[in-house]
């Protein structure tokens, strides 16, 4: 909804046309015709003269805070309830309950009171300073946090985090300058125009944060980005290309058509690229030696991938589970019957020998043999004899 909507704003305000005759009024910035929902919309843009207050007006900053505070709830729900099993990753660092949430709440409160007092001070006489600066520790604090929690963990955390200052832009700098402007208008006195100004600052940050965000809400259905041993770079890489595409959407209405496109192209070739070059060079034992193949090993018996998947996974993935984290299979994934398995055996390959990411937090203690053994039977065409 929140995302939504303020691309449809940013939408609006690039395709206003001035209507014929009204080119040079003061305060008019344009109108346009729109059809949806059964019926036409006419909108107008223009600032009010003072005292011209409509008696009803509609803001919109409740599809903010919505977004955040349901967000908030689900981080507290999916990562620090359950013993915070989503949380900690004892392979990164063996962290109590209590110290990660601690860490937890730390990284999204501190980054953000930070970042919220150096635009209040520095900011304002040396904002390329302030940009650099803030960049740099979002870098860090991202790093950090693929250091201290599991990889899908710290990705999210990092979307929070943004997630955190937009809200926080919105709440503490954006809504009092659209109230400071409502309340001048409606009492007839003149903007005040570094209110305005600080305020566009922060509607900037938050439009260059929205497609990074967008990523990182998505990314636990990537398992491939967070649990690469470089997780930290791919996020820099696509907290980057999100940026970039960003940037070149916002400018490119002011360049000529072909041009505007060559930038979101090239941005999202490097991005691809350089994921997929990071994603293909996982450390060699990932992936069985080719020698094993031509040295000639018998064949990988469905009933060993079967005796493998019954020990190691079944006690989630099942309809019946017995590990008390998880009493419904997760995902829907089950490994019940032979047929289950088949159909999910490329899926297996993924997450038990390429990413390694599954069993969770290898709760049952499978070992690298038995993932050679799957990653075997897959390669050997995932057969069911
Ligand atoms: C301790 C519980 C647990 C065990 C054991 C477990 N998983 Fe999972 N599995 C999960 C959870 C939780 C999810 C959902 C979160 C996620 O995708 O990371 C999941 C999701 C999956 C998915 C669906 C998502 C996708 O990427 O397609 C697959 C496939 C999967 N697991 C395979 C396996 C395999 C293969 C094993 C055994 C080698 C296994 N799991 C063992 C908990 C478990």
């Amino acid at each position: 909804m929140w995302i939504g909507n303020s691309m449809l704003f940013n939408w609006l305000d690039r395709n206003l046309e001035k209507a014929a005759g009204r080119e040079n009024e003061v305060g008019y910035e344009g109108k346009m015709w729109m059809v949806h929902s059964g019926g036409f919309y006419e909108v107008e843009k223009r600032q009010l003269s003072p005292g011209q207050m409509p008696a009803k007006l509609h803001w919109f900053k409740w599809q903010n805070f919505t977004t955040w505070a349901s967000g908030i709830a689900l981080l507290v729900v999916v990562y620090y309830l359950n013993g915070g099993a989503y949380l900690i990753d004892p392979a990164v660092r063996a962290l109590g309950v209590t110290q990660a949430i601690a860490f937890s709440v730390l990284s999204l409160l501190l980054p953000f009171t930070v970042y919220h007092l150096m635009w209040r001070t520095i900011g304002k006489s040396a904002p390329v300073i302030a940009g650099l600066v803030s960049l740099a520790a979002l870098l860090v604090v991202s790093y950090a946090l693929t250091q201290l929690f599991s990889g899908r963990a710290a990705y999210l955390h990092v979307g929070v985090l943004l997630g955190t200052v937009m809200t926080g832009n919105v709440w503490l700098v954006i809504v009092p300058s659209q109230r400071m402007l409502v309340k001048a208008t409606e009492s007839g006195q003149e903007q005040d125009y570094a209110l305005n100004q600080r305020a566009k600052q922060r509607s900037i940050h938050n439009n260059y944060m929205t497609f990074p965000l967008l990523f990182i809400m998505l990314s636990n259905h990537f398992p491939g980005t967070y649990s690469h041993p470089l997780n930290w770079l791919i996020l820099f890489v696509v907290m980057f290309a999100g940026a970039g595409i960003r940037h070149f959407m916002n400018i490119r209405y002011a360049l000529s058509s072909t041009a505007a496109w060559l930038g979101p192209i090239a941005g999202i070739s490097l991005a691809t690229t350089v994921i997929l070059f990071v994603l293909t060079a996982r450390p060699a034992a990932a992936t069985p030696e080719p020698t094993t193949k031509s040295t000639g090993k018998p064949p990988v018996t469905f009933a060993q991938v079967q005796g493998i998947i019954q020990t190691r996974c079944v006690t989630c993935h099942s309809a019946t589970p017995t590990e008390p984290m998880f009493p419904v299979a997760p995902t829907g994934v089950m490994f019940d019957s032979p047929a289950q398995i088949l159909i999910l055996a490329p899926r297996i390959k993924e997450r038990a020998v390429v990413t390694k990411t599954m069993p969770f937090i290898n709760k049952t203690g499978m070992a690298d043999e038995e993932r050679e053994l799957l990653g075997r039977w897959v390669d050997e065409g995932a057969h069911g004899q």
